[in-house]
């Protein structure tokens, strides 16, 4: 039997939402727009393989996802009974991995007979800014950077949105991260390289940029660039990487964070607006939050940084998404399977 949907109450609501896209089982309770609760659980299981592995990827969902949800629920001191709605994860993202939340969110809510909500990863990435204050304004530009993405996204209300640059090949968190296994880095290697990079000079080895027509991205080329650098450099001296770690690790970020920018001034120049917010993990990088800063201050921009807990992925971001999604009646029915190539 399908949950009777038309029944929502839309105030007062307590919603459940479930994130397992990809190596991250989370769960996060709102309240009326308020996160009481967003419980993380990492799967330390890829760090030696060098990314995610799909497969072990699902089976940690599948063993996290219950003491996951009920600690989220202890948290926020609701019980089952209390939920008016269950959110998830529907795409993009692994399709092993967002079946367990998505099998998980259909059963609860079947089972409580309370409407089901299905979000968007990325669009749940950009509504993160509405988890906290400041919030931003329509219309406004979102550079959205994680593992899987980069998006330059023009936000016109919660719900709607249109994806306005992307890259055509590689993300730029996989670009930091394939870069950082070059250099010898566990997975995933980006927060390294932030590390590393504040201790480094940003010129000491300027790659060369691929520029892309319009307002899009390609960091296939970079890799390969750095790939060659390091080659040639480890065959003049072994330890090249080792004795020059913090600057080869600041050059590649520079160079990442100036691509990145660079069409987002363009972006801000040709649709005229003037507020930029950044979401998703590479957003939590502080050579791009530094970066972005100085370049609002130039041209007068506004900027939204989120708080790193909510840049890498989280189910508090899918809980706002899913409130926006309740107050508008947006449900999904039981039939609905996870959609690994969501797009918008
Ligand atoms: O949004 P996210 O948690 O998962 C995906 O949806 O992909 O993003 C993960 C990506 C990884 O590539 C990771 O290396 C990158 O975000 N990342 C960073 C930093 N923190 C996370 N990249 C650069 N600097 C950081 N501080
Ligand atoms: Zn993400």
């Amino acid at each position: 039997m399908e949950p009777d949907i038309l029944k929502s109450n839309i105030e007062p609501s307590i919603i459940l939402a479930i994130e397992s896209s990809c190596d991250e089982t989370s769960a996060a309770v709102i309240k009326d727009g308020q996160v009481l609760s967003n419980i993380i659980a990492n799967q330390k299981v890829h760090e030696s393989y060098g990314g995610v592995v799909p497969e072990l990827a699902s089976r940690e969902h599948q063993k996290n996802i219950v003491p996951v949800i009920a600690e989220a629920l202890n948290l926020a001191k609701v019980t089952k009974k209390d939920l008016n709605a269950v959110a998830f994860t529907r795409g993009p993202g692994l399709l092993g991995a967002l079946l367990v939340g998505t099998s998980f969110a259909k059963s609860l809510a079947l089972g409580l007979n309370i409407p089901l909500i299905e979000v968007n990863h990325m669009q749940a990435h950009v509504l993160a800014h509405f988890i906290d204050t400041p919030k931003p304004k329509f219309p406004f530009l979102c550079l959205t950077v994680s593992g899987g993405h980069t998006q330059i996204v023009l936000v016109k209300d919660y719900l709607t949105m249109e994806v306005i640059g992307e890259t055509i090949d590689d993300a730029v968190g996989e670009a930091f991260d394939k870069t950082a296994k070059l250099l010898g880095l566990p997975y995933p290697g980006g927060p390294l390289i932030d590390k590393y990079a504040q201790e480094g000079n940003p010129h000491a080895f300027p790659f060369p940029e691929v520029t892309m027509e319009k307002l899009n991205y390609s960091f296939s080329g970079i890799k390969t660039n750095i790939l060659y650098f390091l080659r040639d450099k480890v065959k003049e001296n072994p330890k090249f990487i080792e004795e020059n770690m913090a600057d080869i690790c600041a050059s590649i970020q520079y160079t990442l964070v100036r691509i990145l920018l660079n069409k987002v001034k363009k972006a801000a120049k040709e649709t005229g607006i003037r507020q930029v917010a950044i979401a998703g993990g590479v957003s939590a990088n502080s050579g791009l939050r530094e970066a972005l800063k100085e370049m609002a201050q130039k041209h007068r921009w506004k900027v939204f940084i989120p708080k790193f807990e909510y840049c890498t992925d989280n189910a508090a971001m899918i809980a706002i998404a899913g409130y926006y999604k309740y107050q508008a009646e947006e449900f999904t029915s039981q039939n609905v399977s996870a959609l690994p190539r969501m797009k918008f």
